[in-house]
Formats: C-alpha cells, sequence, structure tokens
C-alpha cells in the first residue's frame, strides 16, 4: 500500500491554548470540570477550524494552489477561519455561503467580507441538491483565470483537517501529564465530526485510555457516529495508520440539538449565561453552548462520574445573531 506522509502543518494557532479548572460550575452540577481553551486558539482565528486549516492549508501549499474554495452556513466559523487563514497567507479565498434568507452584514459574515473573501451567496435547496456542480463551477472558473483552485469540505473535515486535532490530542495529553490530571472523558460539540475523529485517531495513536465523547449539533447518534466513522477510516487509508475504529467506539449525545441547527431554545441561551455570570466565559449558541447544555444535564443526572474535559471549540461570533434573545 502506498503510504501518504502528512505534510508540515503551517503554523497559525496560537498553541498550546490552557487547560483550567471550572471550579464554580464544577461545584454547582456536581462535577470535575475541567476546560481546553480552544476558543483562544487566536483572535479572529479563533476556534477549533484553525488547527485543521494548519494542515490543509500546508496540503493547498504542496498541491501549488493560489485560490482556496470551502463552504458553509451564512455564519459559518469554518468559512470565516479560512477567509482569515487565507488573508494571512496569500491565498485567494472563495466562500459558498447557505443561507434561507438574506442575510444581515454581522458576526462571521461581517468578518469574511473585511478579509477580503469572494462570497458567493446560495439557498438552502441549491446548497443540499448541487454543492459539487457549485465547487466545481467555480474550480473551473479559477482555473481559466489561470490559477489553481484548493477546495475543502464544509468544516475543513477530511483525513487532512482532522490531523489539527490529532494533534491537540498530543497537545492535551502532555498537558495533563504535567498537571497530574487524569480525565477520564474529553467531550467536544460536533458537526461535520473532524474534531471527534482527530481526537478519536489521536488517542488510539497515542495509546491513551480516555474517552472521547461528543454531542452532536446536527444529526443523530448513528448519523454522527457514521460520519466521524468515515473520516477516521480515511486518515487510516491515506496514512496507513496502524489502528483499527468500529461504529461502537465512537460516543456521541444525541439529546442537545433541540429545534435544529443553529437554532437555541430558552436552555442553550440560559446555559450560556450561567457559564458567563460562573466561569467568565463565553460558549455560543451554535455548538459550544449545546455541547455544554449536554454536560450539565449528564453530570446532573449522574451520567458523568470522574473528571470530564470539555473542550471548547470557539464560536464566539456566532454570538450576535442572537442578540435579541440574550438581551431580553
Ligand atoms: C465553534 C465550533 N465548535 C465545534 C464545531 C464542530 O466541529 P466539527 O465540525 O469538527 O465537528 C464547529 C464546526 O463548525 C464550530 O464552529
Amino acid at each position: 500500500m502506498k503510504t501518504t506522509i502528512i505534510n508540515t502543518p503551517l503554523n497559525l494557532a496560537h498553541t498550546p491554548t490552557p487547560i483550567h479548572r471550572l471550579n464554580r460550575i464544577s461545584d454547582k452540577w456536581n462535577g470535575d470540570l475541567w476546560i481546553k481553551r480552544d476558543d483562544m486558539t487566536g483572535s479572529v482565528l479563533t476556534g477549533n477550524k484553525v488547527r485543521k486549516l494548519e494542515y490543509l492549508l500546508a496540503d493547498a501549499q504542496a498541491e501549488k494552489a493560489d485560490t482556496i474554495i470551502t463552504c458553509g452556513g451564512i455564519q459559518s466559523n469554518h468559512c470565516r477561519a479560512t477567509a482569515f487563514a487565507c488573508a494571512q497567507i496569500g491565498f485567494k479565498c472563495i466562500l459558498i455561503l447557505r443561507s434561507s434568507s438574506p442575510a444581515e452584514m454581522e458576526g462571521n459574515l461581517l468578518l469574511n467580507h473585511l478579509a477580503g473573501a469572494e462570497l458567493h451567496f446560495v439557498s438552502n435547496e441549491q446548497y443540499y441538491s448541487d454543492l459539487t456542480g457549485i465547487f466545481n463551477k467555480l474550480a473551473t472558473e479559477v482555473k481559466s483565470n489561470g490559477g489553481k483552485a484548493y477546495v475543502i469540505p464544509e468544516g475543513g473535515s477530511n483525513g487532512i483537517g482532522a490531523w489539527g486535532y490529532v494533534e491537540a490530542l498530543r497537545e492535551i495529553r502532555k498537558q495533563c501529564y504535567d498537571l497530574r490530571l487524569k480525565p477520564n472523558r474529553i467531550v467536544c460539540a460536533t458537526g461535520s465530526g473532524g474534531t471527534h475523529a482527530g481526537l478519536l485517531a489521536g488517542a488510539l495513536l497515542e495509546n491513551w485510555d480516555v474517552e472521547i465523547v461528543s454531542v452532536s449539533v446536527c444529526y443523530d447518534k448513528d448519523e454522527t457516529a457514521g460520519i466521524i466513522l468515515g473520516i477516521v477510516n480515511s486518515m487510516i487509508d491515506k496514512f496507513n495508520l496502524n489502528i483499527c475504529v468500529s461504529k461502537s467506539m465512537i460516543k456521541v449525545i444525541d439529546g442537545y440539538i433541540g429545534e435544529g441547527y443553529a437554532k437555541a431554545n430558552k436552555d442553550v441561551l440560559d446555559v450560556i449565561k450561567e457559564v458567563a455570570q460562573n466561569e467568565g466565559i463565553v460558549v455560543d449558541p451554535v455548538y459550544t453552548g449545546k455541547a455544554v447544555l449536554g454536560l450539565k444535564s449528564e453530570l446532573l443526572k449522574g451520567e458523568l462520574e470522574g473528571t470530564t474535559l470539555f473542550l471548547h471549540t470557539g464560536g464566539v461570533f456566532g454570538l450576535f445573531s442572537f442578540r435579541e434573545k440574550l438581551a431580553s
């Protein structure tokens, strides 16, 4: 079998990000809760996406691309991080943004604009029925103008992007060793699956006995586990990794999606305020707020014994679309 070697990643994220205990909510929620602050990987490049981009953009450079095309929801954190990473490195950035209604220039969308990304707005119907066609059309246009496009899938979640979280797992392991911390599990929010996939592959490669658990914000348990399994398997195939994963090893909690992706109900908004007011930390309404709501409920039910390390994956700019609900 031909083994691909992962390219040396670019240096975009401010790492290692801190780990500390959440003393006040640990007391309130009857747990031993710690946090890994990947909301502090940068200022505008903040969150989990930048770790994936370190690998994806290194690959794009190796392929001699000059233009990055990627996609996501109108307030996508991944698109915003890609726009800024491209601005920093000197790639042209084209974003395909999904929106059911005309969008206000705020939050991540405003930042994409500031970073100079070329924005293409598509309806939900177009996005879900013809995303590949839209990518191909844009890549062909880049080529006919003498450029070379590199396409990054939604969330940067493929076998290359997920390496960002293999390395993050190694970073976490070293920090836990230094802190004499023995987490029973690492919990994160999951959307496109790359973060969970990278953490799981990392734990297996490192032979570290820590459970990787994610709280789904998009799909049910089974579908999410299938997506994560697909990403880990693509890493195994591409890089000939000596690990083996089955669907039953992928732990997903799916009871906290609420009314759907990017919709936040009162429980989510309340937990965002509770974390802000008790720990001075901001979680977001689309990803990390739902994951923390899941953590809180599972802790209070007594389902998460021992020590839990929550991976804060960022998302702060998504807060502003919910300003009226949050302020009320
Ligand atoms: C803030 C935040 N947290 C978590 C996630 C989920 O990560 P993944 O897509 O790797 O599952 C995302 C993805 O967009 C995100 O923006």
